[in-house]
């Protein structure tokens, strides 16, 4: 499958979707504190994306090839969880950080983001890791831009990951979007600059950098979905859905309550 190139009103769709993702965030963030439970926060999402929004929880019942449907509405992963943390009974203790990463559909395009939460305070190292990793998904997204190559985006992310002695996942990346949740193309986190596919106007993905604080393997868990170290260390990610323009690039995951850019 090719890459779809989306029309001006493909796109003008593509923000609704994107702003309402980010809403969600917003809106779960002041209940993510010590004593809350992962599967109340999936509750919550679920009640508001639905109830309030009028937009379709993507993640439940996903099934792409080789998985089960995945369980519930959002993903919640913790601590040394990677990614597609599956919210359950785990009640959040003071120190733990956590990613919520939210795909809602709306007149059937899709807006997928994630962020850092601190429950807590977090340790020096923790926050640490979620700074270089905020850096990283900004580092990639600046280096978007029409005649750019995928391979940029990487490579930007991989250098600042591995200056602050961190490392890259490899095993999952961000992705194009649109009509559908996993789109090409495949958008690596490492990588070497001036390689891979050339960035048109129109084009939509996701920029996505899971971040280790220790080495990079990771092993999936027994639920099928939830993604861990496998060292155990922290790990951290942030994502939002971009669009290629004419003179860089346009985020479209965005809302009141979504962090600013760093200088
Ligand atoms: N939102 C994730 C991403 O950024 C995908 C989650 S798939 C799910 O690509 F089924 F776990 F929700
Ligand atoms: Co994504
Ligand atoms: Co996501």
């Amino acid at each position: 499958m090719p890459v779809v190139l989306k029309t001006a009103e493909e796109l003008e769709r593509m923000r609704i979707a994107g702003r309402l993702a980010s809403e969600v965030l917003d809106f779960i963030s002041p209940h993510v504190k010590p004593g809350v439970s992962t599967g109340k926060l999936n509750d919550l999402c679920h009640d508001y994306m639905v109830r309030e929004q009028g937009t379709v929880p993507a993640p439940l019942n996903y099934a792409p090839p080789g998985y089960k449907p995945f369980p519930k509405s959002i993903c919640t992963s913790v601590n040394h969880q990677v990614c597609h943390g599956v919210p359950g009974e785990r009640v959040l203790k003071p120190g733990d950080i956590l990613n919520i990463d939210i795909t809602v559909i709306k007149d059937g395009y899709h807006g997928d983001c994630s962020r850092m939460f601190y429950v807590g305070e977090p340790s020096i190292q923790a926050q640490r890791l979620v700074d270089v990793t905020f850096e990283c998904m900004w580092l990639g997204i600046r280096a978007v831009r029409a005649g750019a190559r995928l391979g940029d985006i990487g490579a930007a992310i991989q250098a600042h990951a591995e200056k602050h002695g961190f490392s890259v996942v490899r095993e999952f990346c961000g992705h194009g979007i649109g009509r559908k949740f996993h789109e090409e193309p495949q958008v690596l986190h490492y990588g070497k600059p001036g390689t891979g596919l050339t960035l048109q106007p129109g084009m939509t993905f996701t920029v996505e950098p899971m971040i280790n604080a220790g080495k990079p393997g990771i092993r999936e868990l027994a639920d099928g979905w939830t993604i861990v170290t496998k060292d155990h260390s922290l790990s951290a990610q942030w994502e939002h859905t971009v669009a290629v323009t004419e003179q860089g690039y346009e985020v479209l995951t965005l809302s009141r309550g979504a962090a600013p850019a760093p200088a």
